[in-house]
Parts: C-alpha cells; sequence; structure tokens
C-alpha cells in the first residue's frame, strides 16, 4: 500500500494550562500526521488530552509549543483572513448536538447561517440539500423541524451536514458519538466511512473508546496523560499493540452493539 498524502501535520505539538505547582501539561510533545483520505482516530482515557489535540488542530486554543501544517502550509499562528479561511476547511462537530441548537429555530434556520459563508442564498440551498443528502437525510423530513422533534441521530447528522455544507477538506469529530445508543452510534460511524469512501474526506475522530476506534479507523493514534504512546496503521495497533497501555485499553472492548457500551 502507498502511504496517504499527508493533509494535516503535527510537530512536537505542546499544550500546557496553569502554571507553577497548577501546571497541567495537557499535551507532550506530540508528532503525528493525518492521511488525505483516511480517518484518524485519537482513543485514550480520560483527560488524557484528546480534546485539547483537537481544539488546537481546529485553532481554538493555541499551542504552547510545536509546528501544526496544513496542507503543506505552516497554520500554527494564522489569524484573522487566514484564519477564517481555514475555518472553511477545517469542520467540526461535537459531542452534544442539542448543545448546539437554538430551540426556537427550524433545522433550515440553523443551516441557513452558514449562506453567508457560502456566498448567496441560493448556492448555500444547494449546498444545504447536497450535504443532507450526504448524511442520509432529506430535506423534506429535517428542514422544517425543532431540534426537539428530531431524533439524537438525526440530530448529530444534522450536525454533520452542518460541517458538510463548507465543503471542508478537514472533519474534526470529538466524542460525537458518545452521546448516542449502541445502534445509533454504529449509524453514524457508518456515515463518517461513507464520508471517507465517497467524498475522499479526512476525518481526525476523537473518541475514549477503543471499540469505535477499531470500527472506524485507518489509523490510531494512542494518548496516554498527555503523550503519544503509540500510533500506527489500524489492523497493526489492534492486533499488534507494542504499548502496555495499547493493551488494556484493547482488554476492556466494549462491544459496538452492546447498550450497556461506554
Ligand atoms: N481550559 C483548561 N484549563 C485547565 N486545564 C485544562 C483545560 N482544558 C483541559 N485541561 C486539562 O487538560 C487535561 C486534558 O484534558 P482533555 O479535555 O484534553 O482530555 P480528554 O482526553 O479530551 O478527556 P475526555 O475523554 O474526558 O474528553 C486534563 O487534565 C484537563 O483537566
Ligand atoms: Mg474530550
Amino acid at each position: 500500500m502507498t502511504e496517504p498524502t499527508v493533509l494535516f501535520r503535527g510537530t512536537g505539538v505542546t499544550r500546557n494550562f496553569g502554571r507553577g505547582k497548577h501546571l497541567v501539561e495537557a499535551v507532550k510533545k506530540v508528532n503525528f500526521s493525518l492521511g488525505q483520505g483516511q480517518i484518524t482516530t485519537v482513543v485514550g482515557e480520560s483527560g488524557s488530552g484528546k480534546s485539547t489535540l483537537a481544539r488546537m488542530v481546529l485553532r481554538l486554543l493555541p499551542t504552547t509549543e510545536g509546528l501544526l501544517e496544513f496542507d503543506g502550509r505552516d497554520v500554527t499562528t494564522i489569524t484573522g483572513p487566514e484564519r477564517a479561511a481555514y475555518w472553511r476547511d477545517v469542520q467540526a462537530v461535537f459531542q452534544d448536538p442539542f448543545s448546539s441548537f437554538n430551540q426556537f429555530f427550524t433545522v433550515r434556520r440553523l443551516l441557513s447561517r452558514s449562506f453567508r459563508l457560502i456566498g448567496s442564498a441560493a448556492a448555500g440551498r444547494d449546498r444545504m440539500e447536497e450535504a443532507l443528502g450526504h448524511v442520509g437525510l432529506s430535506g423534506a423530513d429535517v428542514l422544517d423541524r425543532f431540534p426537539h422533534q428530531l431524533s439524537g441521530g438525526q440530530r448529530q447528522r444534522v450536525m454533520i451536514a452542518r460541517a458538510l455544507m463548507m465543503r471542508p477538506k478537514l472533519l474534526v469529530a470529538d466524542e460525537a458519538t458518545s452521546m448516542l445508543d449502541a445502534s445509533l452510534r454504529v449509524n453514524i460511524l457508518n456515515v463518517l466511512t461513507d464520508l471517507r469512501d465517497e467524498l475522499g474526506m479526512t476525518i481526525l475522530f476523537i473518541t475514549h473508546d477503543i471499540g469505535q476506534a477499531c470500527y472506524i479507523a485507518d489509523q490510531v493514534l494512542v494518548m496516554e496523560q498527555g503523550e503519544m504512546v503509540e500510533q500506527g496503521a489500524a489492523d497493526q495497533v489492534i492486533f499488534d499493540p507494542q504499548h502496555e497501555y495499547t493493551r488494556r485499553l484493547l482488554s476492556d472492548v466494549p462491544r459496538l452493539t452492546d447498550q450497556s457500551a461506554g
């Protein structure tokens, strides 16, 4: 297999919070790359630094140290219009889709807010239908509904559609399936693999659940207490883990269809 083109590269990426005896080294000199058209999963226990890493990739949180390169460009400290352009190329989906909704806005109104960035309302409407199609929803079914009229899985799919409307090159999903029950979770994981397979989307998928990591990842990055203790092709990490911490996570793989899981 030929190595995929690198879309995103992090070198020596570090983030500290606080100082002195309150210093928290949330992410410590982490090196990683995201292959174009691949799903890379970051897995690790709560507090291992996954979200901190994701927020740095998203440029929502400054790095303490290190280099972030996107599409061959240094994006570590870009600001203003450069960062605005970056935020079109790199979109995010978070854990709780409900909290991202205004309860009094229909899905149409929520999604229409991106029209301004897209350019025109007509282009926006096309993108909206296109994006809903990518997540297996039809406009007629969801556009005139309010958030409470959607299922949890539909809400999360709407949020993915909202991200897709910008036609991002990289989609970052931080615990995007954690609030869903097992069957809906598989459903969203399948939406993500379809995006990879059909659009060639590059996805950074964050989870504390190595079972989900195994299910969708091409590449797995394992974090423990801010350090990246293991990384490699998914098959290699899953079937031949090199690090004790990875083995421990794997020994506790929740079955994806198990209702009691994660
Ligand atoms: N804004 C902040 N201020 C201080 N400490 C922080 C801040 N954000 C994160 N941390 C600390 O950094 C460490 C990593 O947190 P992070 O949220 O990245 O973990 P995580 O792997 O995403 O965990 P989870 O699986 O629970 O989401 C933790 O010790 C956390 O308390
Ligand atoms: Mg987190």
